[in-house]
This record gives structure tokens, sequence and C-alpha cells, in this order.
């Protein structure tokens, strides 16, 4: 997908599908389509410029078929970023069942007043993230979406660096969306650790990867008793940005990295294991996440970290009842061995702490059901005990569209982890589920700020949105980002 921008006043000569955003009161601005669009916006029937909803019609011009698309913005009053995110994505949507290759947007339809860097921009990165599919095992690919250059037309100043900025986003999301899609069979631990080294070296990032033996040297075995019921070798995946070398301040970004989570012993049921390939979508956002901050070259120090294995059921695998000794030295009684995630993320910020000097920890990962029955596909839940983290966790996510809600932590909900056998226990039962996972990874922090992100509901998706498709978002790459510059500039 080519997406480009067109700084001028007047609509491009020549285009296959013309998008021109409305609002309610239907103004037209752009004043060489009157003749063409004062029909349609005259009926009142046909289009009312409500958010969400798109009018699509052709005309012939000089023998060839033209399409315009209305795009509803809603009223101005409420209009947002995210309202012209989601009307681009759907006029875009509309658009490709035809059999068109040039979409232009007509951003000056828009009062300048209504339309800063961050609309354009987020409006690029919708373009091009509604234009990801995952056909790459399809013989017979659906042709579905024809549209392969989209221009934004503005004649805004701040248009052209918005749009670069958006469709370069989009590329860094599109990184994550791909290491998630990718099925269990051929995405092991072994190749995620391969394709992180590769987006490392692109981006310019010092990338460390540790094997079984490394792993076990550390005696991070809360994470070696995860993975040792698999055949595959589990990888201790580390990237780093120096982007402050006067600073000793490091900021660990720890996504959790299980290929294929079957629950091991504890075993889920099919329709459970069905997306469990995507339980490494925290992994994703980070590696993802380290190449964007590496090309946007924040003033700070980063170490993205990596714990990757399977969860799988065997001779060698860990059983309910095991007692573990953490890296860090506590102990962990295993009473379900479906709480995998946060066995191996207590390791890999153990490691983050100890031996890369972590002074703040952010964690993310798809981490609890309970999170999903919370919050649906719609926010991601974050847990921090610090309100100045957590507002901003807000502010990061006001400028990556990615939907934040603070769930609640406590001593009652940390108590829930305590075990009569060992130091802790991995599971703290049904009941608040979401808080009491975070609340054990809390564990491993030793009073560092941290940020824990429970993206199980919005790292893959199974109803589509504007602008994503069922499957693999990339969930946390934008607002990692994001997150990394506000804290770059404080
Ligand atoms: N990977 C799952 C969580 C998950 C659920 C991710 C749905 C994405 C969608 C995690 O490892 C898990 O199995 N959690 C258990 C914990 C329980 C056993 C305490 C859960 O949430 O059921
Ligand atoms: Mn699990
Ligand atoms: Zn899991």
């Amino acid at each position: 997908m080519n997406i480009n921008i067109l700084h001028t006043t007047s609509i491009p000569a020549e285009y296959d599908v013309a998008i021109i955003p409305f609002f309610e009161d239907k103004q037209l601005l752009v004043s060489e389509l009157s003749d063409t669009l004062t029909p349609y916006l005259a009926a009142n029937d046909i289009f009312k410029g409500k958010e969400e909803s798109t009018y699509i019609f052709t005309t012939v011009q000089n023998k060839k078929l033209v399409h315009y698309i209305l795009a509803g913005l809603g009223n101005q009053k409420d209009f947002s970023a995210e309202i012209l995110a989601n009307s681009i994505g759907l006029a875009l949507k509309a658009a490709s069942a035809k059999k068109i290759s040039h979409a232009c947007v007509l951003l000056d339809n828009i009062k300048p007043d209504f339309l800063s860097e961050h609309h354009i921009s987020s409006a690029a990165k919708a373009s091009a993230l509604g234009a990801y599919k995952f056909d790459k095992f399809l013989s017979d690919k659906k042709e579905d979406l024809h549209i392969d250059t989209i221009t934004f037309v503005s004649s805004c100043d701040c248009a052209k660096s918005a749009v670069k900025n958006g469709a370069a986003t989009a590329d860094f999301i599109t990184i994550a969306r791909e290491l998630v899609d990718e099925p269990a069979n051929i995405m092991k631990p072994s190749l995620l650790a391969k394709r992180a080294k590769e987006v490392c070296e692109k981006a310019g990032l010092e990338i460390e990867i540790f094997n079984r033996e490394d792993i076990a040297k550390l005696q991070m075995n809360a994470f070696l008793n995860v993975a040792k019921g698999s055949d595959e070798e589990p990888k201790l995946i580390v990237m780093r940005y120096h982007g402050n070398p006067s600073s000793n301040e490091i900021t660990a970004l720890v996504g959790k990295g299980l290929t294929y989570d079957s629950g091991g012993y504890s075993i889920k049921p099919t329709s459970s294991m069905l997306t469990m390939k995507s339980d490494m979508g925290g992994s994703a956002a980070v590696i993802g996440a380290m190449a964007a901050i590496a090309a946007s070259a924040p003033k700070i120090n980063i170490v993205g970290i990596v714990a990757a294995c399977e969860n799988m059921i065997s001779g060698h695998a860990y059983l309910p009842g095991d007692i573990l000794t953490s890296m860090s030295g506590k102990t962990i009684e295993i009473v379900n061995t479906d709480a995998e995630g946060r066995l191996t993320l207590a390791d890999a910020i153990t490691y983050a702490i100890r031996k890369e000097n972590a002074s703040r920890i952010v964690d993310i990962c798809t981490l609890t059901g309970a999170a999903v029955v919370a919050l649906s596909e719609e926010y991601a839940g974050i847990i921090t005990k610090d309100t100045a983290l957590w507002n901003d966790v807000e502010q990061a996510s006001e400028k990556s569209l990615e939907p934040v809600w603070r769930m609640p932590i406590n001593k009652a909900l940390e108590k829930k982890n305590k075990s009569s056998v060992a130091d802790l226990k991995n599971s703290g039962g049904r009941w608040g589920g979401c808080s009491s996972a975070g609340a054990f990874v809390g564990e491993f922090t030793e009073g560092k700020p941290w940020v824990h992100m429970d993206i199980a509901g919005t790292a893959f998706i199974e109803t589509e949105k504007p602008y994503f498709r069922a499957g693999a978002t990339g969930y946390g790459v934008h607002l990692l980002c994001e997150l990394v510059k506000i804290w770059a500039e404080k």
C-alpha cells in the first residue's frame, strides 16, 4: 500500500475514487465538486453525514468510471481524531468492493480549525491498517481490496509530516500483526527470535538472544518450567536502544511471548485454544515498538525483553502442585499450569532489573481471560500503583487511539496470590482475575515504577473494527512508542 500526500488546495486530476468527509451540516468546501456532489447532498434521505455512515456512488467522466464516497463525521462538537480515522477506514472498506486502484481523501472538506497533525496522522495510520490482510496461506486470494495507492489531499501545512508519520506508525504496527497472525506451527520461539533479530538489524538496535542453556545459567526457573513441556527451545530475546547514554535510567518493556498456550496439564477447552497462537501479542508489541522507538529516536534508554516459549503437554511438562524457585528467589506453587504467562513475566522482569539494570518496568501481555470478560475487545486493562504513570498511559492512549482502562490493585487483591506452601501461588482464582494476575507480576518489580498492560482482549479480535479486520491488531506498538516519547520529554 502506497500512502502519499498532495499538498494542494485543488483536487487531483486523476483518481478512481474520491473520499469526501462531511459533518452533519453537509457543508461542501471543495467547490470544484459542487456540480457532482450537490444533488446527492441535497437529497436528504441519501446521506445525513452521521458518524460511521458512508454513501458511495459512481459517475462516468471522460468515458471512465469515477467513484465518490461521502464519509460521515457526525456533529462538529463531538469530532475527534478517532472519528476521522474510523470514517476514513469505513470509507475505504466501502471502496474495497470496487475494482479501483487509486483513492484520494479530500481533507480540505474539513475546516482547518478542526484538523490537527494528530487528526491527519491518525487518518493516514487508519487507512494503512485497514488495508492489512493475512492471506499468505490462501491459494485463491480474495482480491477484495484493490486499492494500491491512497493520496491524502490537504492544503494544511502539517499534512506532509502527519501523513508520513501515520503511515510509518502503521508499518511498525504491521510488524506486530504479521508476527501474531503467523500460526503456531510456524511461529516457534526460535522464529520469533529470528524475526526480532531481523527487525533490530534493520532498525539499528542491539539484540542478544539467549538459548535454553543460557536461560538455565541465569536460573530463570519459572520461565524454564513453563517451557519444558515443549520440544521447542525457549529463547530470551533482549533488544537495547541507547537513546540517552549520559543517563543511568533504563526503561524495560517486557512482552509476554507464548508462541502457543495449550494450557498445559490444566488444559484449555478446544474453543479457547483456537486463538492461542496470539499469546505472543505482548512480545510482538514490544518488537514493533522497539523498531518504532529507534525510528523516532527519543532521548531515553529502553530495553525490550521477551521470554519466548510454548506451553505444552508432555512427559517433561510442569504439573499442578509443583513448587518452583523463580530467578528472584521467590518460590511459587503451581496451582494451574494455564496461568503460565505470569511465570515467564516474573523471570523476565527479574532479568530486566538484575541483569539490565532496569529502573522502570512496563509489561504487556495477553494475560487473562478475565480482562476480556471485563473489557471485551475494546480496552486494555492497565494496572499501576502510581497515578502519575497512569496519567502518562492515558495521554499516550489519546495519541495512539488504543483505549485503556485502569484496573484496581490493593493489598486484598495481592493477598489472593499467597500460598500456604510457597511464597506465592500462580493463580488467585477466578474473581478479579485480571487484578490478581497483575498483582502477581507486580511481586517481581522490586518496588520500581511499574505499569502492567493486559491486552488479552485487544491484541487479537474476533469482531472487525472500522479499520481492523478480525485477527491481529498490533495493539500496544503505538501506545508503547507514545508512552516512551512522553517519558523521554520529562
Ligand atoms: N493466554 C491466556 C489468557 C488469554 C485468554 C489470552 C483469552 C487471550 C484470550 C492465559 O495464559 C491464561 O490461560 N489465563 C488463565 C488464567 C487462569 C488459569 C488463572 C485464564 O485467564 O483463564
Ligand atoms: Mn494460559
Ligand atoms: Zn497464556
